[in-house]
């Protein structure tokens, strides 16, 4: 019997606005999935859509229709989306589907039964115009964060869900799980800021708008949020339905991939979630950084720039997907621009790989009528190639294992890489020329095709369609030969017929493809809203007004995401012989790793206040247009504590 691998992606908000980076967690998913199968496993890859909420509520109401309506239609469109980009998933799990929401209905019952869910009172800051609840450490300087309007403090009645009597195990079993988190950072996060300080009742019901799951003991409540969306891992496979065969066979999953700000869901939550349910908890969440956009935040609003679909259109599904799965170092974050993405077409697929495998072909069709045989003179370099050759599965696969994507491309490019240059220091061009030769060029041409099958057969995972193409090209067909058993070794190919195919990566002029990209976004980005500036000036101060404001020079000796936040930093700087922390929302444009040196201007005397929980000691300042932040720093190395005046 093969071994079961139950391999998830979050399910996606139906929004129109996916852009490319939304599509690094399915991708990723994917090509794992699709490894785990080429390696024998009963695979089960689940994706689907997160359709209920407020906001699903209004922006339905707003465009004249229902959110049904709404999310059908949209929906419609990631379905499609993940067609293009060759997604293999094996179900696709919808909250609005009649086997979701009849379960969760089912889970919130039993835990309401038995104790660990109960009826309360949720008091928060609301914002009428947007709608919402907030908590009090989530407001910025006491005003809505989304619209940054007065809010009003309201109770309403809730259910809540108790987290706080499943903490203990949980920090137990996580403690004694490395593997349960990962990257070991996230797992450190998770305990120091959010276990070890106490958690709070988790509010699971809302009664203040209807586009949700009823609860169906109580039809004023919908369910909200976590207990839907999270429970989807468990409906799609036939929890507590008549047939749950797939709950039975694939239930715990292996790994829950998702992006490292909902890493906090899915490693609290979801735990305590199945340990009130009494089932066993999933093997690994990965947490994955984020691709970021070169410039600011990445949105659909840059345009077709970052138009998943464009993007296909314009360079083909299998660079699209390369490029996310070799440049986001898994667990941490990559950044996406046209000149990485065209870097990497033309060097690694269209000069590289594509280059490796149509001169091959072109040789072998010239210099053996297209059809060669095993065998041959053998040649000083061999035993070099064949060695990365007969090593490269075995360091893919401990690289999959670890879900190191980057670093198992990196190794097939190796290969590439060698055979590129086994071509210039075996010169067949050269051989060819003497007819003593014809053995040595034979067993040259032999590595190489045999070298891009292993390529091949190990990049199916990645680039499925390029994989298909290049073997159909070397002419191998045959299971035996497409296998993973079969790349093991260097050597199983005994004969082939290759042959000739267009190139498989075109190369771009990337200087001309740059400037009509320039001129596509400058067509279809939206027009930055310019921030309306207060025309009228302020009214004149005196000096000894502006002398009360202490700008002085910091340097950012430190800096971290705030968690649950997307748009804050907590930044620790040094004033002089001062150390202290300031918070601030300039995450968009700047990432930690970049603050960390950086001399920066900060208000000093600023009275210390906390945003989102998190005591801010000062202010930085920065100037934006409504697009785009600039830090203010100084033109010339100066120390930190130097006054501005
Ligand atoms: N609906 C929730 C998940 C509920 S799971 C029970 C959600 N949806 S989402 O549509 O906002 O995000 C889906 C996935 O896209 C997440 O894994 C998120 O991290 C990922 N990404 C969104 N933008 C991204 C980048 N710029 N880069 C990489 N991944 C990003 O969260």
């Amino acid at each position: 019997m093969s071994k079961k691998y139950y391999i998830t992606t979050p399910i996606y908000y139906p929004s129109d606005k996916l852009h490319i980076g939304h599509s690094y967690t399915t991708v990723a998913a994917d090509a794992l999935a699709r490894y785990k199968r080429q390696n024998g496993f009963d695979v089960m890859f689940l994706t689907g859509t997160d359709e209920h909420g407020q906001k699903i509520e209004r922006v339905a109401k707003e465009a004249g229709t229902t959110p049904k309506a709404y999310v059908d239609n949209i929906v419609d469109g990631i379905e499609k989306l993940w067609k293009l980009l060759n997604i293999s998933n094996d179900d696709f799990i919808r909250t609005t589907e009649e086997r979701h929401v009849k379960t969760v209905q089912k889970i919130f019952k039993r835990l309401y039964d038995q104790g660990d869910i109960y009826k309360s009172e949720y008091e928060g800051w609301y914002c009428t115009p947007c709608e919402s609840f907030w908590l009090e450490r989530q407001l910025v300087d006491g005003k809505c964060p989304d619209c940054g309007r007065e809010v009003e403090l309201t109770k309403e009645e809730s259910y809540f869900f108790k987290l706080s009597k499943y903490s203990e195990r949980l920090i137990q079993y996580i403690s004694e799980h490395d593997e349960f988190i990962q990257p070991a950072s996230r797992k450190n996060e998770m305990l120091n800021n959010f276990l070890l300080p106490g958690l709070e009742d988790l509010c699971v019901s809302r009664t203040s708008f209807k586009w949700g799951i009823p609860v169906d003991f109580d039809d004023k409540h919908v369910v909200y949020v976590w207990i839907d969306a999270l429970s989807n891992y468990i409906t799609a496979l036939g929890y507590l339905q008549d047939d749950d065969s797939r709950f039975k066979e694939f239930w715990p999953a292996d790994l829950h991939l998702v992006g490292k700000e909902i890493v906090r869901f899915h490693t609290i939550i979801w735990p305590i979630m199945l340990m009130a349910l009494d089932l066993p908890l999933p093997k690994q969440v990965f947490g994955h950084g984020w691709l970021i956009l070169e410039g600011g935040k990445m949105s659909k609003s840059k345009g077709n720039v970052v138009d998943p679909v464009k993007l296909v259109e314009r360079y083909g599904v299998d660079a699209i997907r390369y490029f996310l799965l070799r440049e986001v170092p898994f667990g941490s974050d990559g950044l996406f621009s046209n000149e990485s993405l065209l870097y990497r077409i033309n060097s690694d697929l269209a000069n590289d790989l594509g280059n490796l495998v149509s001169r091959t072909v072109a040789m072998v069709e010239k210099y053996f009528g297209g059809t060669l045989q095993k065998g041959g003179t053998a040649t000083p370099h061999d035993a070099e190639i064949e060695a990365v050759a007969n090593g490269l599965y075995s360091k893919v696969n401990q690289h999959m294992d670890e879900l190191k994507l980057p670093e198992a491309l990196e190794e097939i490019w190796a290969l590439v890489s060698k055979s590129n240059k086994y071509i210039d220091l075996t010169a067949p061009w050269v051989l060819d020329k003497d007819a003593s030769k014809k053995g040595e060029l034979q067993n040259v041409l032999y590595h190489l095709v045999e070298n891009i099958r292993i390529i091949a057969v190990l990049l199916a995972a990645f680039l499925p369609d390029t994989s298909a193409t290049i073997l159909k090209n070397i002419g191998v067909s045959d299971d035996a030969l497409t296998s993973v058993d079969s790349v093991r070794a260097f050597g199983a190919l005994k004969q082939t017929t290759v042959v000739k195919m267009d190139p498989i990566f075109p190369r771009i002029d990337v200087a001309k493809e740059l400037e009509s990209l320039e001129a596509e976004t400058a067509k279809t980005a939206k027009k930055p809203e310019k921030k309306e500036e207060k025309s009228e000036a302020l009214p004149q101060i005196t000096y000894d007004d502006f002398a009360k404001c202490e700008f002085r020079l910091a340097k950012v000796l430190e800096c971290e995401a705030v968690p649950d936040s997307d748009k804050l930093l907590k930044l620790q700087i040094k004033i002089g012989d001062e150390k202290r922390q300031i918070v601030s929302g300039i995450r968009t444009w700047y990432s930690p790793e970049e603050m960390v040196g950086k001399t920066i201007v900060v208000v000093a005397n600023l009275k210390p206040a906390k945003i989102r929980g998190v005591e801010s000691n000062g202010m930085l300042l920065a100037v934006d247009d409504g697009t785009n932040l600039a830090l203010l720093t100084p033109d010339k190395d100066m120390a930190d504590g130097l006054r501005a005046r």
